[in-house]
C-alpha cells in the first residue's frame, strides 16, 4: 500500500502570514489584560507535544485510558458505520495516532474499504506519523494532509466521493467553551456531506478529586507542560521568564464546568519580551490562565449535536463512565 502526506499551501485558501508575529501579537494582547491569558494552542511546541504525550501515560491522567478502553470495546461496533462502503477515515490532530492504531487495526482485519487521512496542521508530527504507519502499519492506505482541519476536508472533497467518518478523539473539543465548541463543530458540519459520519471524545463530569488529580498530576508533568509555555515564549519571543518564579496551578470551575490551568506569579516581577519590546508587570499571587479544558454531562453533548445539525447515532461509554465517544451522523436538511 502507498503511505504519502500531501502539504496544502496554505496561500490556495487564505494570506499566509507569520507565525512568529501571530504569536508575539497573541502574547502581547494576553498579558496586557486586566485577568492575564495565554491560549493553549500555543502549548504544543514539539516539547510541549512531547509533554502532552508523557501526560497521556500518566496513571493520575485518565482520559486516555478510559478513551483507549472504549476504543478497544466498541471497535467492531465503530465499525459497523460504514460496512461495506469505502469512506475516507479522517482524523482531525492525529498526533503520534496511538489510540487511532487500535481502529485501524481492526478496520483492516474486519477488510474494510478506507483509506486513512490523518489532518495535522505540524508537517513535524506528520512526518512521524507517517514514518511509523509504514513501518507499524504498511497495509493501511494513508493519505496525510498538513493544513487546517476545514480546508483539509474541503480539499478532499473535491477529489474524492467517499463518505467520510471523521475522528475528534481525545476530549480536544474541551479546550472551546461552549459558543466556541459550537462553532467548531458547524464549521466540521459544513465541511461534510449528509450521513457523513464524526466521531468526538468528550470528558464527563465526574467526581471533582479525579479532574484536580488528572490536571495536578502528582509526578508534576501537566506542570512541567504548562510551565514550557513560557519557556517557548523565552526561546521564540526572547522572553525572561524565570522558571523559578511561577507556579502551576489546576483548578476546577463549578460554574462553567471547565478544569481551568494557571501559571501563578510567585513574587512581585517584572518580565521583558523582547520581540514585543516591553516589560510585563506580575504582583505576588497574580495568575496567568492557560487552559481551559470543559467536562460534560451526557444531556449536554445531545443538545450540542441538535444544535449543530447532527443526530446523535451512538454514545460508547468507558466501564467507569468517566468519558464518551460520541457518534453523530451529519444531517443536511432535503438532502
Ligand atoms: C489535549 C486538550 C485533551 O484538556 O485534557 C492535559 C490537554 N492539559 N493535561 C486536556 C491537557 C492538561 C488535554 N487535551
Amino acid at each position: 500500500m502507498s503511505i504519502t502526506y500531501k502539504k496544502l499551501d496554505p496561500k490556495d485558501f487564505e494570506d499566509s502570514f507569520d507565525a512568529n508575529q501571530a504569536f508575539a501579537l497573541d502574547v502581547l494582547v494576553g498579558l496586557s489584560e486586566t485577568h492575564k491569558s495565554l491560549s493553549s494552542k500555543y502549548l504544543y511546541d514539539s516539547a510541549g507535544s512531547e509533554l502532552f504525550t508523557a501526560i497521556t501515560k500518566s496513571p493520575d491522567y485518565y482520559p486516555t485510558d478510559c478513551e483507549r478502553e472504549i476504543l478497544v470495546k466498541y471497535a467492531d461496533e465503530i465499525a459497523q458505520q460504514f460496512n461495506g462502503v469505502a469512506f475516507n477515515l479522517v482524523e482531525l490532530g492525529a498526533g503520534i495516532g496511538e489510540k487511532t492504531k487500535i481502529l485501524l487495526k481492526r478496520f483492516t482485519e474486519l477488510d474494510l474499504e478506507f483509506q486513512y487521512v490523518p489532518i495535522d496542521i505540524s508537517e513535524g508530527a506528520m512526518i512521524e506519523l507517517v514514518s511509523d504507519l509504514k513501518e507499524t502499519m504498511p497495509e493501511v492506505e494513508t493519505n496525510g494532509l498538513v493544513s487546517e482541519y476545514f480546508n483539509g476536508i474541503k480539499w478532499l472533497n473535491n477529489r474524492n466521493e467517499r463518505r467520510n467518518f471523521v475522528l475528534f478523539l481525545g476530549s480536544s473539543i474541551g479546550n472551546f467553551n461552549h459558543a466556541g465548541a459550537r462553532t467548531f463543530l458547524r464549521n466540521v458540519w459544513n465541511s461534510l456531506n449528509h450521513e457523513d459520519c464524526l466521531l468526538t471524545g468528550f470528558d464527563l463530569k465526574k467526581d471533582i478529586e479525579a479532574l484536580l488529580l488528572a490536571y495536578n498530576d502528582v509526578a508534576g508533568v501537566t506542570a512541567q507542560f504548562n510551565l514550557n509555555l513560557l519557556v517557548r515564549i523565552n526561546r521564540e519571543l526572547g522572553g525572561t521568564f524565570d522558571l523559578n518564579k511561577f507556579r502551576h496551578y489546576g483548578t476546577y470551575n463549578v460554574f462553567n464546568g471547565a478544569m481551568e490551568s494557571f501559571l501563578v506569579s510567585m513574587e512581585d516581577q517584572d518580565v521583558y519580551i523582547e520581540t514585543i519590546g516591553r516589560s510585563f508587570s506580575f504582583r505576588e499571587w497574580e495568575p496567568i490562565h492557560t487552559e481551559y479544558s470543559y467536562k460534560y454531562l451526557e444531556s449536554e453533548v445531545k443538545v450540542l449535536a441538535a444544535e449543530t445539525g447532527f443526530r446523535v447515532n451512538k454514545m460508547l461509554f468507558d466501564s467507569r463512565r468517566f468519558f464518551t465517544d460520541s457518534i453523530w451522523t451529519v444531517h443536511k436538511p432535503g438532502a
